[in-house]
């Protein structure tokens, strides 16, 4: 595996590496890898003949009061993990080289950010939305994987690419979870036994959703007020939001249809915890 922290030296190793034919996938990432990045990887690796990987613990996306400065970072385990995954060029930017003096366009998402985590977290995903704008111009990648974890994340990102008309094809992949059901994600690190014990409440109650949907339940209304009541049985973890929703707008439903999506957000202790599951594929 190779690195590189310059914005040219990136584009001269892509341009390199295409000129030699074969697409080129990228993962976009905050590091502290877990399964889920590498499994992105894989997805890469899977359609693409080289695959880029980004760590870059974006400032723009987090809220001043969020957890920017203690945001985990462990460069020298990401280097080993991506390397030993098959990443052929990790790019590790600065913050400086990323937002130079004088930096000043922002993209600014559509109503698909108005909704859940884009009410929590106000400003989140136009950050999100700026800099994998300015990745996709650095790296060029012909094709990107991005985690179905972050569910409304991706739909931005997919909305993005089509208003921009982006020459990059955009993949999903299936999210990766703990044996007992909790997805992984690198804020996992910041829970306490007791706290990760709470949080096993959202996968239960997405798990509760589907299995009710499974069973003929298609009042949306309902499967919500589902969840909500497992998410109570977990003492401590208290829900941002909890919604039945279209795949496409993001928007609540009446009637659950198979590609109906359940989405779940809460905090346990200062952590905040998301998940999400399609109805008709279950947990
Ligand atoms: P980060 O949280 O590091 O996630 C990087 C990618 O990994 C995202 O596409 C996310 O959806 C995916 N991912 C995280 N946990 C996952 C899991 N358990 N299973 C499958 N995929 C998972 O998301 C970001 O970084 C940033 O917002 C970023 C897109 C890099 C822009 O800064």
């Amino acid at each position: 595996m190779e690195e590189r922290s310059g914005i040219a030296e990136v584009r001269a190793w892509v341009a390199a590496r295409r000129a030699r034919g074969g697409r080129v996938g990228f993962v976009p990432t905050m590091g502290y890898l877990h399964e889920g990045h590498l499994r992105l990887v894989d997805a890469a690796r899977g359609t693409a003949g080289a695959v880029v990987m980004s760590i870059f613990v974006n400032p723009l996306q987090f809220g001043p009061s969020e957890d920017l400065a203690r945001y985990p970072r462990d460069l020298p385990r990401d280097r080993a993990l991506a390397a030993g995954r098959g990443v052929d060029l990790l790019f590790t930017p600065a913050v400086e080289a990323m937002y130079p003096p004088g930096s000043a366009t922002r993209v600014e998402p559509g109503p698909l950010a108005t909704r859940w985590e884009g009410a929590v977290r106000p400003g989140h995903f136009g950050g999100v939305l700026t800099v994998v704008l300015k990745l996709f111009g650095i790296v060029q990648p012909d094709v990107a994987i991005f985690g179905r974890k972050d569910f409304q994340q991706a739909a931005l990102v997919r909305q993005m690419v089509r208003d921009f008309d982006l020459p990059v094809e955009v993949r999903v992949a299936p999210t990766v979870r703990e044996s007992d059901g909790l997805a992984l994600s690198s804020r996992n690190t910041y829970l306490s036994p007791a706290e990760r014990a709470q949080g096993l409440g959202l996968s239960r109650a997405l798990r509760t959703a589907c299995e009710a949907w499974a069973a003929g339940e298609r009042d949306a209304g309902r499967l919500a007020r589902m969840m909500h009541e497992v998410v109570a049985r977990h003492p401590g973890l208290e829900p941002d939001y909890i919604a039945v929703v279209s795949p496409d707008t993001l928007e609540p439903v009446t009637e659950a249809g198979p590609d109906t999506v359940a989405l779940v957000a809460a905090r346990a202790g200062r952590t905040r915890l998301l998940d999400n599951a399609i109805l008709a594929e279950g947990l």
